[in-house]
């Protein structure tokens, strides 16, 4: 049945009204930023975690809160595919300026950037901070005067200021990065005038190591705060909740099955419950159309999710037998190559060790140090889960 509205985002960071669980995460974060605005003092965050886990929401989340009630400006920038500071400097500035765009406040941030401002668009009716090299570079360098001077002007709306650099991936592997960082830090730290800025830095732990490793004195600056999967009660509260929206009542055998594919990833559980809102046809949602639900967000979250090269490499009919061992219990997202062996049949036995090597190779799954020789681990949920829910799809279709 086609339906016109369906609560779930795959793919969009939520909105306030679906935002599910978290609440340490958020109160941690809302501490630091109204730590920030009280103090005048710089707060730094890391927030980790895996793909799909809720990150850019967690940190869009916060920022609404914090505007609502420290009276906190944030400004949150994607920079994915940004590698200079250059190109950093100028969007987290295009962002703050469009952010302005019919505040009380628009007109003083509009002087801040002085000729900096460019109309574009059909009607001249959109704004683009457009600065030349040579002015973002001095912006890149003096970024805390900057800020300071923007601050000043904003003082009777705004206390404290919420930068979130979002999907730092390509800054997290570059050296004028991770030192440009610093000395902001040290630049805040050691000014007597105030600078109520929370930065709030958002990507995978391994970005955030990869940092570390760059530049060894940001290991002290950052709090770190990693998301972890939902808990079940949580998911389950998902699923009930967004339902809820559409009226739709959701049995508890539904829900079971919810909860195990979801595995507590909030970007599957958005994936499933969608496809199950398409498949249900009676405004109830049932066993059944939990399990078109899956085996449809299987064929989805492939295209969509997966790296091309996995996607292709899980085609593979032998494969495909293995992945489904892989993912069932006793296996979680740890498995010992001896046990996996076990339940196998001669003609996977024979490429077993072909299909190790190829996962190890596209970094689906590490060796793991924990479980001693022949031990392996899953990289990341969303590979894991996937593979659970393509290994129900092919189990529900036969086509394996
Ligand atoms: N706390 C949450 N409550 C409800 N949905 C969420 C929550 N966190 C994330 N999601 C959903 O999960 C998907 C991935 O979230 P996102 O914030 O983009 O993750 P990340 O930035 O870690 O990759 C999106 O569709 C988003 O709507
Ligand atoms: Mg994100």
């Amino acid at each position: 049945m086609p339906k016109e509205y369906s609560p779930f985002t795959p793919g969009v960071p939520v909105s306030a009204e679906f935002f599910q669980g978290r609440s340490r995460e958020v109160a941690r974060l809302r501490h630091l930023a109204a730590a920030a605005a009280a103090r005048g003092r710089v707060q730094t965050a890391f927030l980790a975690g895996e793909r799909g886990i809720g990150k850019s929401s967690l940190a869009a989340f916060v920022r609404l809160a914090a505007e609502r009630d420290h009276r906190v400006l944030g400004v949150h920038t994607f920079l994915g595919g940004v590698s200079t500071l250059e190109e950093m400097a100028r969007r987290v500035f295009d962002r703050l300026l469009k952010e302005s765009i019919g505040k009380t406040w628009q007109s003083k941030v509009r002087e801040f950037f002085g000729q900096h401002v460019r109309q574009v668009g059909l009607f001249g009716i959109n704004v683009e901070f457009g600065a030349p090299e040579t002015d973002l570079r001095r912006m890149v360098h003096d970024f805390a005067p900057a800020l300071r001077n923007l601050m000043a002007r904003l003082q009777e709306e705004q206390a404290g200021l919420l930068l979130v650099f979002d999907d730092i991936n390509g800054l997290a592997v570059s050296v004028e990065f991770a030192n440009w960082l610093k000395s902001l830090v040290d630049e805040i730290g050691t000014t007597p005038e105030p600078l109520p800025l929370c930065l709030v830095l958002v990507g995978l732990e391994e970005r955030r190591q990869s940092l570390v490793s760059l530049q060894p004195s940001l290991a002290r600056v950052f709090e770190i705060i990693e998301i972890q999967t939902w808990t079940d009660a949580e998911t389950r509260g998902f699923f009930q909740d967004s339902f809820a929206k559409v009226a739709a009542p959701v049995d508890e055998r539904a829900l079971d099955i919810f909860s195990k594919f979801a595995g507590g990833l909030p970007v599957l559980a958005h994936e499933i419950g969608d496809a199950a809102l398409k498949r249900d046809s009676d405004g109830r949602i049932d066993e059944s159309d939990a399990l078109n639900g899956v085996a449809d967000a299987a064929e989805i979250v492939g295209r969509k999710l997966l790296e091309p090269r996995v996607f292709q490499a899980i085609r593979s009919a032998r494969y495909r037998k293995i992945l489904r061992r892989v993912v069932t219990p006793p296996f979680d997202l740890r498995f010992r190559r001896a046990d996996l062996i076990r339940g196998l049949a001669a003609d996977e036995r024979k490429v077993l060790d072909n299909f190790l090597s190829r996962m190890k190779g596209l970094d689906v799954i590490r060796p793991d140090p924990d479980g001693g020789p022949g031990a392996y681990r899953f990289g990341n949920h969303l590979h894991y889960l996937s593979f659970r829910l393509e290994a129900e799809r092919a189990r529900k279709t036969r086509d394996v």
